[in-house]
């Protein structure tokens, strides 16, 4: 069954707008566990726009599903990652400029850096997932260096602005998890996904686990957190055979 891992960075974006102590994503994080998510996930980023180091101590020893940090390959969040020790880690490239994570980690070219960070985090113990883009070449670099999954960039595909984009993205996204079940990586898909195109994956059971975030806070600020999830995972059970 594809499981729903919850990003509730956009929860700490709102409580940062004022900077004010809530709403806390400690607290959405547990609502978002009873509603059924399978796993928490929070990006602690080199600039702590949103999620704050408070934050993910907190989380870890509060929710009892599976932590997911988010990072990109720095000391400083690597030494805290491997403090907290998270279920998994999701090595993502950061810039300071952008608005959100922009394109897939380039494992083909941080080759040593990546294998290095892989090898570090998993002395601790933490699984290591790589965020790329559905690109065959990087997809043979992550499982050359050893990680344990690959997360699949959407958002071309959630960003594509005519059909035959759409579908050449989603094509994409399909291929790419079919080489990455050959090479025995774990493959989860995420990023701009939300109650409408996730309904593209409907009838394939290729995804084990969608990571989603902005669409499920942005519900969840009109109907509640536990509707918000819950409704997303309706439409993830669809997705089945
Ligand atoms: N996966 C990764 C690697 C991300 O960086 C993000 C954004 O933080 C997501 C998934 C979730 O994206 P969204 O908030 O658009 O659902």
């Amino acid at each position: 069954m594809t499981g729903l891992a919850v990003n509730v960075d956009h929860i700490a974006t709102l409580r940062q707008a004022r900077g004010a102590a809530y709403p806390d994503p400690v607290a959405a994080a547990v609502l978002a566990e009873l509603a059924g998510a399978d796993g928490i996930v929070v990006h602690l980023r080199e600039d702590r726009r949103h999620i704050q180091d408070r934050d993910v101590y907190l989380l870890r020893n509060t929710i009892s599903t599976k932590m997911i940090m988010e990072m990109a390959v720095t000391d400083e969040i690597m030494d805290i990652a491997c403090e907290v020790k998270p279920e998994q880690v999701t090595l993502v490239p950061e810039k300071r400029e952008e608005l959100t994570t922009e394109g897939g980690l380039d494992v083909t070219a941080n080759r040593d850096l990546v294998a290095s960070a892989a090898q570090r985090l998993h002395d601790s113990g933490i699984l290591v997932s790589l965020f790329i883009d559905p690109n065959p070449a990087q997809i043979e670099a992550s499982a050359a260096i050893g990680a344990d999954l690959i997360e699949i960039h959407t958002g071309t595909f959630c960003d594509a602005q005519t059909m035959d984009e759409k579908q050449r993205a989603f094509s994409d996204i399909i291929e790419a998890a079919r080489l990455a079940r050959k090479m025995e990586l774990g493959i989860n898909a995420g990023h701009g996904l939300c109650y409408n195109t996730i309904k593209w994956f409907r009838g394939s059971d290729i995804i084990d686990e969608f990571s989603i975030g902005h669409s499920i806070i942005a519900r969840a600020a009109l109907v509640g957190m536990d509707r918000a999830v819950k409704e997303m995972i309706e439409q993830i059970k669809l997705t089945g055979p």
